[in-house]
This record gives structure tokens, sequence and C-alpha cells, in this order.
């Protein structure tokens, strides 16, 4: 990428202890790799668990993986991230739901011309997941955990071959 201002990234669930902290981790791990000047964060729709560090059962499943989620704390979405985020990624509709009313408010109090947010979910270009929700973890079992897991890995290298073709259109061959 050219620019020296990283592309912002903001991965959203319900509770910011779950699905979208791995998102987060996963999809920078991703990005690093590629060389991407990408700068990722997560937050939540509810405010259920602020300032809580991820579920001790996500931390366990992506720690096997080799990823560290322990440095996050949960935090809700906020207007200001329209203004502040390039791309915002829902793991599931009802989250994509919530973050496009959320977005009509923060048009109100910013004004449309403020808003840069994208919003799109993170299965968007995933081959293997295409626009399939990234299913809730909370109430299941080990497999949940695995399963957000292998769909972040899926995902987070779809969204990487889409920055790279955005950031250098002409490098594509
Ligand atoms: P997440 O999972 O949205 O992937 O963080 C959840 C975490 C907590 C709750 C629901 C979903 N909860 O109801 O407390």
């Amino acid at each position: 990428m050219s620019s020296k201002t990283p592309y912002k990234v903001l991965c959203v669930c319900l509770g910011n202890i779950c699905r979208s902290p791995t998102a987060e981790i996963v999809l920078r791990h991703y990005c690093d790799e590629a060389n991407l000047n990408v700068m990722i964060d997560s937050a939540g729709t509810s405010n259920y668990h602020p300032n809580k560090a991820p579920d001790s059962r996500s931390q366990l499943h992506a720690k096997q993986r080799g990823y560290d989620l322990s440095a996050l704390r949960a935090r809700q979405l906020i207007h200001r991230d329209f203004v502040e985020f390039d791309l915002i990624l829902a793991m599931d509709y009802e989250n994509l739901e919530n973050i496009q009313q959320l977005m009509r408010q923060a048009q109100q109090e910013f004004g449309a011309s403020r808003i840069r947010a994208e919003i799109s979910l993170m299965s968007q270009h995933d081959p293997d997941y295409p626009q399939q929700e990234v299913p809730d973890p909370y109430y299941g079992g080990q497999d949940g955990f695995e399963h957000v897991l292998n769909q972040c890995e899926s995902s987070s290298q779809a969204w990487v071959q889409v920055f790279q073709k955005q950031f250098n259109p002409q490098s594509e061959q």
C-alpha cells in the first residue's frame, strides 16, 4: 500500500468477547503476513461485557492455533466509529442490521458527508462460506469456537485478496 495512513477495519459481533475479537486477531495476522497497511479493531453492538477480556473458550481455542487474544478488551460500537473506520465487518445478519441502524443515527449526528465506513459481512468474499453468518458460539460447545476460527481464517484470507487488489490495482496478474 502506498499511503502511510492505514486502512481501518472494525470487526463487529454482539458481545465483542467471542467472534469479533477472534476476527480481529486472525484478520490482523493475515494482513501482517501480506504486509498490508491495515489497522484492525473490534467492537460489539451490545454493551453486555464492557472492558472484559475475550471469553476464555475463545482465548483457549485461538491459542491452540497460535493466536493471542489476551490483551483485547470489549467495547461497544459507537457513532464515531462510522467516521473513523473505512470498513465495518458484521459477523452475522442481525449484527449487520444493527450496524446499519446505528449508521443512520451517526449520519444524523455527524452529517452524511462525514461517514466513511462501508459495511459488509465478514464472509462477503469467502469462497468457502459465501455470505454465511459466523454463528454465535457463546451458548454452544467447543466445536462452535473451532468453527469461528475456521470461518475467520477463511474469510480473512479472502479479505486480504480484496485489499491487495484495492490497494495495488496495477499489480494484478
Ligand atoms: P459474541 O458472542 O457476539 O461472538 O461476542 C456473545 C457473547 C456474549 C453474549 C452473546 C453473544 N451474551 O449474551 O452475553
